[in-house]
């Protein structure tokens, strides 16, 4: 079975966790500063601040700028469920508006029709490892004195007009889990140019507790209830180290990407993923499009049909966020994003990267895929009662 992603881990990243665990500190140490440090200069921005994952990360961030109960967040359903599911933590309401077919993440001019009074931020994803418009949406939070949060958990790499995302939004969050671009186990991290936003989430992280020297070297007050949302010294020597080798993750996956959408350029009922003039995608993921009104089955047998023959996929996530949950609390209409919720008719195969052995296999099934998918075309139209998802 090719897996839907799998991690690079090489000798080196063993060498330095086993480095970290012949030192004097587990966690909380100076690997953990070091890997914040190296995190923020290569976002281009001062704070960095390095959490147990990537949902811990989008939590502190949106703690860090100030939302709360009752609060609306204008944000994307095309993504996974942490994005949203860390606003329902703090009562928070995520109001979602639907993303621009041309990049797959949210559309600066939806937005603008989900403003009200109780909007307090937005939060967007780089979907895929697609960057966001940034220039549009920056703008119009500024217009409206809103705070930009980004899930940057696909994009550690990417690329606006030539700025690492990382570097452009209020906050942004990354995810280090193994089928992301870098992995530390899990892990996460919340970058910010905000000092304000980076010391409560720093205090947050830590139980909310403040240590006082000044009374004393034992001394400490717990301000309010925060989290344990630390990382180990272990972990960020993992992180350390897989950084140094995230330009030529990201190189390799641009020649998977290259070799795939060569591959898929002629068969009309599949949309390749974009990507845009302005920007670089680090190509977290692969994310094909069905057209489906051109296919003689739906989504699930094309599904059935790749497991099969051994190649795991995954859905994109729109299903998984939009329609989950407390009515009250969450849009659910199917209609109010009908770009998103038409769209990802799509298994997600793209986490083919890193390992050779694992990148040939992946070369070889691409004519596999091409075999689901024109034996798509010619099932019988009654195939379709057999499916549990019908479109
Ligand atoms: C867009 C997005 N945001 C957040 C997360 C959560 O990251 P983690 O698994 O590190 O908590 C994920 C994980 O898949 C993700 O895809």
């Amino acid at each position: 079975m090719i897996p839907y992603g799998k991690q690079w881990v090489d000798k080196k990243d063993r060498q330095a966790v086993v480095a970290a665990l012949q030192g004097d500190w587990l966690t909380q140490g100076p690997t953990v500063k070091k890997f914040e440090e190296r995190m923020a200069r290569y976002c281009a921005i001062p704070f960095a601040l390095a959490v147990s994952s990537g949902t811990a990360a989008l939590h502190l961030a949106y703690l860090g700028a100030g939302i709360s109960a009752g609060d609306e967040v204008i944000t994307t359903p095309l993504t996974f469920a942490a994005t949203s599911n860390a606003l329902l933590y703090i009562d928070a309401k995520p109001v979602f508006a639907d993303i621009n077919p041309d990049t797959l993440t949210i559309d600066p001019k939806q937005i603008e029709r989900k403003l009200t009074k109780k909007t307090k931020a937005i939060a967007v994803v780089d979907f895929a490892g697609h960057p966001c418009d940034y220039r549009q949406i920056m703008a119009f939070a500024k217009r409206h004195n809103l705070l930009v949060i980004a899930d940057g958990a696909h994009a550690l790499g990417s690329e606006y007009n030539g700025a690492r995302v990382g570097s452009i939004a209020d906050v942004t969050t990354f995810s280090f889990h193994p089928v992301k671009i870098i992995t530390t186990g899990e892990g996460g991290m919340l970058v910010t140019k905000d000092r304000a936003i980076y010391e409560r989430a720093a205090l947050l992280r830590h139980h909310g507790m403040i240590k006082k020297p000044r009374q004393g070297g034992w001394y400490y007050e717990i301000h309010e209830p925060g989290f344990n949302y630390r990382v180990t010294d272990l972990q960020c020597a993992l992180g350390l180290s897989q950084l140094k080798k995230l330009p030529a993750f990201i190189k390799k996956r641009r020649a998977i990407v290259a070799i795939y959408n060569k591959a898929f350029e002629n068969i009309p009922e599949l949309i390749t993923p974009p990507e845009q003039p302005w920007a670089v995608s680090a190509w977290h993921l692969y994310v094909i499009q069905l057209r489906l009104e051109g296919l003689r089955c739906n989504r699930r047998v094309i599904f059935d049909e790749l497991q099969r023959k051994g190649i795991c996929r995954q859905q994109a996530g729109e299903r998984g966020v939009s329609r989950f949950g407390d009515e009250s609390r969450l849009e659910k209409r199917r209609d109010s994003h009908p770009a998103a919720s038409s769209r990802p008719r799509l298994p997600r195969h793209g986490q083919v990267h890193g390992r050779p052995r694992l990148l040939d296999a992946g070369l070889r099934r691409k004519s596999e895929i091409h075999a689901v998918v024109e034996a798509g075309l010619r099932l019988p139209r009654r195939r379709r009662d057999l499916a549990l998802w019908a479109h």
